[in-house]
């Protein structure tokens, strides 16, 4: 019996690929190579020292998923596969929607169809909307304010519906806060196309040269700085987050939502700065209009996934940054 990752070429996929394996478990990736390489794949091997069936499918490719569970026996996924680029989400939703959406549907009528009723979702905090008080708790309300996040509270509506047709099904929804860093051994990371939307990655390609300077989005929040804050976790602590999600389930049906974050938050002027100490040399930044749509403060009540899955985040903000900056220099172009 396997464990059917989805986008496991990807920056998170990959990394909970490695930590699956290493906990002894058989796995069988499907990604579409949308938003990743086959390089990732090859660096999963040479990290763990196994190897694993491996399907290029398009979600959306429904004769494609079918082989994937006729061919294998699957006990759970871990459905990692989807886009995620918020600004490219309001650009072009159509995309957004049908890929997430009708990726998830084909994925979960072929799992009902070989009885396969254990799925783990990567949803986000983003589901958490703009207006809860921090720290974020899983039963707050939720609300979305891009075609992205609303694939995630959809997803994860569905998911929940699902269940309720048939409580023989068991779901984890995983709302991620913000994922960084990479794995230690330096083969593994993001590796984001083009100009990274997001803080970290764009962050590092300021740190070897590629990009001139940082722009720091809003420095009059009502934040200890000024500067947003954010709840960063180690995409390895995120990793083995769901290999215990993954055995807590196993056992159980039902439909449970869990943060996977520190608990702690950091500005962006706290991160520039572990960055600067990680990297060795000053980043520079100018100060910049707000980013539409951002929110102050996020970070998470991290206690649910501490009693039921025996999980806490153990990775510094500085270990976050020396990791992925020693991806980035050993890999300057990438995977
Ligand atoms: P990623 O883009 O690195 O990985 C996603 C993978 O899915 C890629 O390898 C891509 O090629 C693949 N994929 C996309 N559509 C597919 C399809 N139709 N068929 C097959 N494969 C497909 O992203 P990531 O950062 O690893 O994120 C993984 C998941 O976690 C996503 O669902 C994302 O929305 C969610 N998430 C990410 C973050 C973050 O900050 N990285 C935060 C919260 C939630
Ligand atoms: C982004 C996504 C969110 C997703 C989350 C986790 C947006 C609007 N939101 O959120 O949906 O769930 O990632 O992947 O993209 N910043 C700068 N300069 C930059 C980039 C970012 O100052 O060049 C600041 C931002 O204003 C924010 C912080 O850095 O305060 C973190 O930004 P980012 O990495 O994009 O993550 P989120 O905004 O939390």
């Amino acid at each position: 019996m396997a464990i059917l990752v989805t986008g496991g070429a990807g920056y998170i996929g990959s990394h909970t690929c490695v930590e699956l394996l290493n906990a002894g478990k058989e796995i069988v990736v499907l990604d579409n190579f949308s938003n990743s390489k086959p390089e990732a794949l090859r660096r999963i091997e040479k990290i763990t020292g196994k190897t694993f069936p491996f399907y290029q499918v398009d979600l959306l490719d429904q004769e494609g998923v079918e082989r994937v569970f006729s061919e294998n026996q699957i006990e759970a996924v871990i459905h990692f596969a989807g886009l995620k680029a918020v600004g490219e989400s309001c650009q072009i939703p159509l995309k957004y929607y049908h890929n997430n959406l009708t990726g998830t549907f084909y994925l979960c009528e072929a799992m009902a169809k070989h009885g396969c009723k254990r799925i783990v979702f990567s949803s986000s905090a983003t589901v958490y909307g703009m207006h809860n008080p921090v720290p974020f708790k899983e039963d707050m309300p939720l609300s979305a304010t891009n075609p992205y996040g609303y694939t995630k509270l959809f997803i994860e509506q569905i998911l929940t519906d699902l269940h309720t047709a048939d409580p023989d099904w068991s779901v984890c929804l995983l709302r991620y806060f913000n994922p960084i860093g990479a794995h230690k051994s330096g083969l593994l990371g993001e590796d984001p196309n083009g100009i990274p939307n997001n803080l970290l990655p764009y962050i590092a390609q300021v740190a070897t040269g590629r990009l001139p300077m940082l722009s720091v989005y809003g420095n009059d929040y009502d934040t200890p700085d000024g500067t947003g804050v954010r709840d960063y976790i180690h995409v390895v602590d995120l990793a083995i987050g769901h290999v215990k999600a993954l055995d807590y389930m196993m056992d159980k049906t039902g439909v449970e939502a869990i943060n996977l974050g520190t608990g702690h938050g950091y500005s962006v002027l706290d991160v520039v700065h572990a960055f600067e100490k990680a990297c060795g040399k000053p980043i520079p930044y100018k100060i910049a209009p707000r980013r539409a749509g951002d929110i102050a403060t996020s970070y998470a009540d991290s206690s649910k996934a501490k009693e039921l899955l025996g999980w806490t985040a153990t990775q510094t903000i500085d270990d976050m940054c020396e990791d992925s900056w020693r991806f980035c220099s050993q890999n300057p172009n990438g995977l």
